[in-house]
């Protein structure tokens, strides 16, 4: 099925079958190896984007419910990493080996489109992405910093 896809602002031709993962299609026909795949059973966020400004889960995610939305990736978060999530990422070191951060970075973005002063429990409910070097605490915490800088 030949369809176009709007990523991060620009329109994408791709050809495949429509019940093709989003994440096979960003990463094997668009190269946009950003959106990590780990457990490909929608349990560990590692491939996470934004449909129309939702995080999902794009592993689980086929091609044909994407067409006619907005999609965003980690490549499309900031023109130039200058979101304030990934500011307070570098300033805190959240990352480890990095794995994870691309899907906690995009879950926790639209975490704080929608509640724009989580309290620890919303992040835990919101952002719920497994991370194997447990940077849940920096996570946290470079959220709440986030979502400080983006109130004032
Ligand atoms: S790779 Fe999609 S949730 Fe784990
Ligand atoms: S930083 Fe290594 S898996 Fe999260």
């Amino acid at each position: 099925m030949a369809v176009s896809l709007s990523i991060n602002g620009e329109i994408k031709e791709v050809d495949a079958d429509p019940q093709t993962p989003l994440l096979w299609v960003l990463r094997d026909h668009l190269n946009m190896t950003g959106t990590k795949f780990g457990c490909g059973i929608a349990q560990c966020g590692a491939c996470t984007v934004h449909v129309d400004g939702a995080a999902v889960r794009s592993c689980q995610y086929p091609l044909e419910a994407a067409v006619g939305s907005e999609i965003k990736t980690i490549e499309g978060l900031s023109p130039d990493s200058s979101h304030p999530l990934q500011k307070y990422w570098v300033e805190m070191n959240v990352p480890q080996c990095g794995y994870c951060q691309s899907g906690m970075l995009m879950a926790a973005a639209a975490l704080l489109e929608e509640i724009p002063e989580p309290t620890d429990e919303d992040i835990e409910a919101y952002v719920d992405n497994i991370c194997r070097c447990g940077t849940y605490t920096r996570v946290r915490a470079a959220i709440h910093k986030a979502a400080a800088d983006m109130k004032a």
